[in-house]
């Protein structure tokens, strides 16, 4: 569905996708693991065409989003939904208004043919009968609901999370996390979710790819990672503060120089 080639996207000396080669399988979950600054955002951002890297390729069903020009990455981007970190809700609209928000901008679908799309979609996330609050009114976890039936209210072919469940306590973390794979299934979409969460990760990935400043460090199916004898991949998943793993910048930069100079 998704392939990524030789992604190289740097910030000043900051190398945020460091020849980044994966690919995001049709109908799966995939998990972006990785630490604060790992590059997992802007994987993504890239991913959905809205930033562009300093080279290499991301085909989006076999089309280059690199070298296409804007308008056609406009169209594309109709076919997938996102959930930005945070919930990004307009506060200035109520739940039906944030929702029908895609509809009304990009289709000319008559109101009352957005009202049960919009009732559906509701439904879908189990917060029916909201339509009428204000983001305001909601808890953390409504909001990322609704930002979720945002985010399929065009029946997009895939579906980009950053960080889903973020700031969330433990009960609506599995609820937000059953969403997603629930929707997944249902709707027969690709989706990818960025997460720090290792146990969320595991509860709903198919595949995962891990990421370290800026480089893909493991990638594979639950089991290949769960199994994986790469010490590294095991510090990881298993959060433990000793091992080869250096916990900033600095540190892996005077790894790699005592390693490979
Ligand atoms: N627009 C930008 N301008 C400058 N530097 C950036 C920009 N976006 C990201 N970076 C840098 O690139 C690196 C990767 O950032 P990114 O936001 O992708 O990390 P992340 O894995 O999503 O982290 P977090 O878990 O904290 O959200 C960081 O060092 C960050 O400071
Ligand atoms: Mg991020």
């Amino acid at each position: 569905m998704i392939k990524v080639e030789n992604l190289v996207k740097r910030y000043g000396s900051v190398t945020a996708s460091n020849h980044l080669n994966c690919h995001f399988e049709k109908g799966k979950v995939t998990v972006i693991l990785g630490g604060s600054g790992s590059g997992k955002s802007t994987l993504l951002r890239q991913l959905t065409g809205l930033e562009k890297p300093d080279s290499g390729s991301v085909y989006f069903e076999g089309m280059d989003l690199t070298t296409l020009p804007k308008k056609k990455i406009y169209e594309i981007r109709k076919k997938m939904g996102m959930l930005f970190q945070g919930s990004a809700l307009f506060n200035y609209l109520n739940i039906f208004e944030n929702i029908a928000f895609p509809l009304r901008e990009h289709t000319k679908i008559a109101d009352n043919v957005i009202k049960t799309i919009v009732t559906m979609k509701l439904e879908m996330v189990g917060l029916r009968g909201t339509e009428n609050l204000m983001p305001s009114q909601l808890s953390g976890g409504m909001m990322k609901r609704v930002g979720l039936a945002r985010a399929i209210v065009m029946d997009p072919k895939v579906i980009f999370y950053d960080e889903p469940t973020s700031g969330l306590d433990p009960i609506s973390t599995g609820v937000i996390d059953k969403l997603i794979k629930d929707l997944n299934r249902a709707l027969n979409i690709t989706s990818i979710v960025v997460s720090h969460d290792i146990e969320s990760c595991f509860r709903i990935a198919d595949n995962i790819i891990i990421l370290f400043y800026g480089d893909i460090i493991a990638q594979g199916t639950v089991e290949e990672i769960r199994n994986s004898e790469d010490l590294r991949v095991k510090q990881f998943i298993n959060g433990e503060p000793e091992g080869p793993i250096p916990f900033t910048r600095t540190d892996k930069n005077y790894l790699d120089e005592i390693l490979f100079d």
